[in-house]
């Protein structure tokens, strides 16, 4: 049987933050929550979460009941906080630890501790170029392990080792227990570590075995605003170039992010200083231009999102053009064929087929119908202040420009409105609606004289 506790109960000090660090984002989603994510992969018979700093936002953030949650209310080391987990654990259990600042950890080297565990302890290694800041493995002369030696208590030779502990760790929960209630806090950081349990295990003859990672982002742990940037770099060039292999071309795979999930078709064409955060469908011969930010969205076959638009919760079917410089926002739906231009912001709205807004105007809790076309300016006054209220144009519609068509109200198939109106009443099928002040032109106008000695 296997249970995984994650430490999660730090503060992160080095990220001079109040925002716990397990909480700092990887690919938009909370460390935290790659960890709970592989943890659940291996499908162990329960998930341990140990939280303390900050223990009630680690929780809503986890926002799951698959997991038994520990408060360590004190943060005297992670010896300390696994101590809090482990005496709910099964004692037959095999236990595994991880970090919860060591997000990227891969399935295949965990399964490879936990076989390596048995009756002992396994610990997941890795050699680094930079080990700075991570725990050193040192080894006898023979290879075999000696004991785990944190930075600051490292001697200048320990320092160079480049051979460091990942945090993971495996091994047979009643044994960890035992180990764990043996471990001092005599260390230059008085905190109770974690892996001193190798070094005790070892010196009760208990098996000791250490795997070594291969995988380079795999081990790697977030304790610095700079650790986060490097990692954050390295996973999206990972995704971008799973992107590439799905079929979209990128112009640059340094200034593309991806923070969710992308599907995508043959024939995407993607700028530069593109984001694209949750869910997000592509589909085929769509192309988006530099800098957009799109958030949960299905985008149909060879529609064009031009440069500087921001698309969030909307659909958006076959062949449409959205921008330059648009606005789409939460429950807009635009058909085959639509354009949204410069300048527009469109809420809950549906755009039927053909329809367009080109330039500078706000469409709200509306449905515009097929071919329509709204004008530049034109606004869609769908709040009173209290409550948000409908417009509906039916089909072949001409809004001209600078329109205000106060909600709720309805302008029937090929209704006109002429530009400068103010519409309240509804339209009915091919009226031509115009509702402005009549142009009055004097003649002998004179032009006010200013006064000597005044303004
Ligand atoms: C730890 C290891 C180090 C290893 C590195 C890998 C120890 C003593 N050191 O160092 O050998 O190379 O991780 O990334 O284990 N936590 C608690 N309660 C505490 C302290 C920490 O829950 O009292 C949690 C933190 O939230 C974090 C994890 O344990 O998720 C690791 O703590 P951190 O302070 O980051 O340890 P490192 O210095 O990175
Ligand atoms: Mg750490």
């Amino acid at each position: 049987m296997l249970e995984v506790i994650i430490l999660a109960a730090g503060k992160g000090s080095r990220m001079q933050s109040n925002l716990p660090k397990v909480l700092y984002p990887l690919a938009g989603r909370p460390l935290v929550n790659h960890v709970l994510d592989v943890a659940r992969a291996l499908g162990p018979e329960r998930v341990h979460l140990v939280v303390g700093h900050g223990a009630d936002l680690v929780q809503a953030a986890a926002n799951a009941q698959d997991f038994v949650c520990h408060v360590q209310a004190e943060q005297l080391g992670t010896g300390h906080a696994a101590l809090q987990a482990i005496t709910s654990c099964n004692p037959d259990s095999t236990v595994l630890v991880l970090f919860g600042d060591v997000p990227l950890i891969g399935s295949d080297s965990l399964h490879g501790v936990i076989a390596a565990a048995g009756p002992g302890v396994a610990l997941l290694s890795a050699t680094l170029d930079e080990p700075v800041g991570y725990g050193r493995v040192i080894r006898d002369q023979q290879g075999g392990f000696l004991a785990v030696i944190e930075e600051a208590d490292a001697s200048p030779s320990e320092q160079a080792v480049k051979e460091i502990n990942t945090g993971v760790l495996a091994a047979q929960a009643s044994a960890l227990m035992g180990w764990l209630s043996g471990v001092d806090n005599n260390n230059a950081q008085s905190e109770y570590y974690l892996p001193d349990v190798l070094a005790l295990a070892k010196e009760q003859g208990a098996p000791v075995s250490v795997v070594e990672s291969t995988n380079g982002l795999d081990t790697l742990g977030v304790n610095t605003p700079q650790q986060l940037e490097h990692l954050e770099r390295l996973y999206q060039a990972k995704l971008v170039d799973q992107l590439m292999s799905a079929g979209a071309v990128v112009a640059d795979r340094s200034r593309l992010d991806i923070r969710g999930q992308v599907q995508c078709c043959r024939d995407v064409r993607i700028d530069v200083n593109v984001v694209l955060e949750g869910n997000i469908a592509l589909g085929e011969g769509v192309s988006i231009g530099a800098n957009c930010v799109i958030r949960d969205a299905e985008i149909g076959a060879a529609s064009q999102i031009l440069p500087f638009s921001h698309i969030e919760g909307a659909v958006i079917k076959s062949g449409a053009v959205i921008g330059p410089y648009a606005r789409l926002r939460p429950g807009t739906v635009v058909d085959d064929q639509a354009r949204v231009g410069n300048f527009v912001e469109v809420k809950n709205t549906h755009l039927g087929k053909g329809a367009k807004a080109s330039h500078l105007a706000y469409l709200g809790d509306a449905y515009i119908g097929s071919r329509s076309n709204v004008g530049a300016g034109t606004i869609t006054c769908n709040y009173d202040g209290a409550s948000k209220h409908r417009t509906t144009l039916g089909e072949s519609v001409f809004v001209g420009s600078n329109s205000t068509l106060v909600a709720p109200v309805t302008i029937e198939d090929g209704g006109f409105v002429a530009a400068g109106s103010t519409i309240t009443e509804d339209v009915k099928a091919d009226q031509l609606a115009v509702a402005r002040g009549r142009q009055r032109n004097v003649e002998g106008w004179t032009k006010p004289v200013k006064t000597e000695g005044k303004g």
